[in-house]
């Protein structure tokens, strides 16, 4: 297939163009490579064509008749929550706006389908756990909010034009390439810390437990995506729950090396408990998470050491 990756030279997305090539497909990237994100020239392979362009330009168009992609796989996006409530405009013009140009073209140039990166940010802070596709979304940062809407517009743009979409509602990934220098990604940061013998902060009590899941397996669910869960979101995480304080003695094991804690408050909108039931998944995608924490934790240390 001739597939689009959007965001491909990040994190996620750099990992999800690896996985299309190894599976035999034909992949183009486009990413602006943007300053406040985690993407990387160096991430995309030398033999994919990369186009250095914003997802809301107007010019995706001209990428699109070049690459004729059957299918694209959206993972460019602006996803700091701090970023998002600092700045909810920008949030939106990125996530809304560029997802709508994407569309768009993706109509106009016959696209089969659209595999869109979702996020549990959509879910806000809900009553029940495990998280599955049916609990109710009530996102608590404008972020979660452009996330959400996203998985609105495919439906319609489905049901409108025929353009077929798989929304995949991601836990917090992790593995190599994460940006340590973010808001966000616990594990990189915990990592990058220890080995550079800086302090290490948590926050609150350090009980917060959430679903870590290995970018490999991620990457796998993207690759599945092609050919199954026409019209459908899922929930993709390990179904298991991990504390901060757990992933701490984790990679002080795995490191060797011991870091210098201080406790800071609990930040604004830190949920304590968030993990998936990712049965959806398994069942309609024949997928499965394969890398256990401590292994992927241990590939992750190793690749940047
Ligand atoms: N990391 C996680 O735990 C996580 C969890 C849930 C969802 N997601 C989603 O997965 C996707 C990838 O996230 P990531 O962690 O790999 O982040 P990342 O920052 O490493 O990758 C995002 C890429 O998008 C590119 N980009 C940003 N804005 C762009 C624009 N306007 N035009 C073109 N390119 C642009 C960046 O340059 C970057 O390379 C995002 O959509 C994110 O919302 C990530």
């Amino acid at each position: 297939m001739r597939i689009l990756v959007t965001g491909g030279a990040g994190f996620i997305g750099s990992t999800v163009v690896d996985a299309y090539l190894a599976a035999g497909h034909e992949v183009a990237v486009v990413d602006s490579l943007w300053h406040h994100g985690g993407g990387k020239g160096a991430n995309v392979p030398s033999t994919v064509r990369h186009y250095e362009l914003d997802i809301t330009d107007p010019a995706l168009a001209q990428v699109f008749a070049e690459v004729q992609p059957q299918v694209v796989s959206h993972h460019a996006a602006q996803h700091s929550v701090k970023l998002s409530t600092d700045d909810p405009a920008l949030d939106a013009r990125v996530n809304v706006l560029g997802l709508l140009n994407v569309l768009e073209n993706s109509r106009r140039h016959a696209v089969r389908k659209v595999i869109y990166a979702s996020s549990a940010a959509i879910y806000g802070a809900p009553a029940t756990q495990p998280i599955n596709e049916a609990t109710p979304q009530q996102p608590t940062s404008p972020y979660g909010i452009t996330k959400m809407v996203g998985e609105h517009y495919l439906r319609y743009y489905r049901a409108a034009f025929g353009l077929e979409y798989t929304a995949l509602r991601y836990a917090n990934v992790y593995g190599p390439r994460q940006n340590p220098g973010g808001e966000a990604g616990v594990i990189a940061i915990f990592i990058h810390n220890l080995l550079t013998g800086q302090p290490i902060t948590i926050h609150g009590d350090g009980e917060q437990a959430r679903d870590y899941i290995f970018v490999a397996d991620v990457a796998d669910a993207n690759v599945r995506a092609l050919t199954a869960g026409d019209g459908a979101s899922f929930c993709l995480g390990t179904g298991t729950r991990t504390s901060v304080n757990e992933l701490y003695a984790l990679l002080r094991r795995i490191t060797g090396r011991d870091g210098q804690v201080s406790h800071a408050p609990t930040r604004a909108g830190d949920v304590p408990l968030a993990y998936f039931d990712n049965r959806h998944a398994k069942e309609a995608l024949a997928w499965a998470p394969t890398v256990t924490l401590e292994e992927g934790l241990r590939r992750t240390v190793a690749a940047q050491s």
